[in-house]
């Protein structure tokens, strides 16, 4: 009865519309959007293509920093990401006034990680802004999940030092090479396995250093060069800390 009550109270879901989502007339579909959100790659067929999934799951263990036993992922949940504020000039919790919401993240993340401009349509955007919807608490109250997100993920304060402790090494040297890749099977599996429940995969893999691939993984200069790949999103020490950086350069750089 509470549930129900702040529902009617608090926000108007119905207000979520993205503005490109407006531009479809038919029927939104939840069921057609969590397929949009799991498998569509645009116009991307490339061994990189990503999914909404690779880089946020939706259910309601936010994998970015709790191991569920799950895959964590570079991004939030979307689980209540339509309540939060960062999204929408940090206004908090005005659903009446929220239309920059639900697809609208999505059209954001499809611009900055799918090749060439956005290519969604305004029916995708409705069947995947009606998904998100159906991925939402009817009480948020104080959820974490649903609060603004933190915008200085994007430092790496101790980087000289890491790269310091780091240098000339390989293998078990910088740490256990078996941790490692438990460490590395959760923090990169969603996108590096060619096939479901295959091998993870890097492509050189060989030649990288350790330096060169913490520099990818932070996306960070290093001797005034910047991180060569540009759609890997960056997973800054925040999330994956220093200590279980290192174990994944150890697996990473294992046996040679
Ligand atoms: C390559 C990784 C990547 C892909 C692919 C991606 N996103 Fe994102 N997305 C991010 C990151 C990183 C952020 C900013 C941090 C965060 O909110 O997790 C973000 C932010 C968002 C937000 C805002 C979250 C908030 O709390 O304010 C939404 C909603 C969202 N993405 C939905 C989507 C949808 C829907 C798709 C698929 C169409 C998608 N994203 C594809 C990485 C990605
Ligand atoms: C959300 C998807 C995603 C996650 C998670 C991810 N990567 Fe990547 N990675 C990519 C993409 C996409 C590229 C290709 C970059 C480009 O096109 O610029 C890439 C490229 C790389 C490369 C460059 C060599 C190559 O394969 O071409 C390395 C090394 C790498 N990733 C390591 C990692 C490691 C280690 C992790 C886990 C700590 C990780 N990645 C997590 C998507 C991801």
């Amino acid at each position: 009865m509470l549930l129900i009550l702040s529902l009617a109270c608090s926000y108007d879901m119905e207000s979520w519309q993205s503005p490109l989502a407006k531009g479809f007339t038919g029927t939104p579909d939840p069921v057609a959007g969590e397929a949009i959100f799991l498998e569509e790659q645009w116009e991307d067929d490339s061994i990189y293509a990503l999914t909404c999934a690779k880089c946020h799951n939706a259910s309601e263990a936010d994998t970015l920093y709790q191991d569920e036993g799950e895959l964590n992922r570079p991004g939030h949940t979307v689980y209540n990401a339509g309540l939060r504020g960062s999204w929408k000039n940090n206004e908090k919790w005005n659903m009446a006034e929220s239309d920059t919401l639900g697809a609208f993240g999505g059209q954001i993340c499809v611009d900055v990680y799918f090749p060439g401009d956005s290519q969604m349509t305004a029916e995708q955007a409705a069947h995947l802004e009606a998904y998100l919807k159906t991925r939402t608490d009817a009480d948020p109250g104080d959820d974490p999940r649903a609060q603004p997100l933190g915008t200085d993920y994007a430092t790496w304060h101790n980087q000289s030092e890491f790269l310091a402790s780091i240098k000339g090494k390989l293998g078990e040297e910088l740490g256990s090479v078996t941790d490692g890749e438990v460490l590395a099977e959760e923090y990169c599996g969603s996108c590096h396995r060619t096939a479901e429940g295959g091998e993870l995969e890097f492509f050189g893999i060989s030649v990288l250093t350790p330096e060169q691939f913490a520099q990818r993984i932070r996306r960070v200069y290093i001797d005034g060069v910047k991180a060569p790949n540009s759609r890997m999103p960056r997973i800054p020490d925040d999330r994956l800390s220093d200590e279980d950086l290192k174990l994944i350069l150890a697996y990473l750089t294992a046996g040679r």
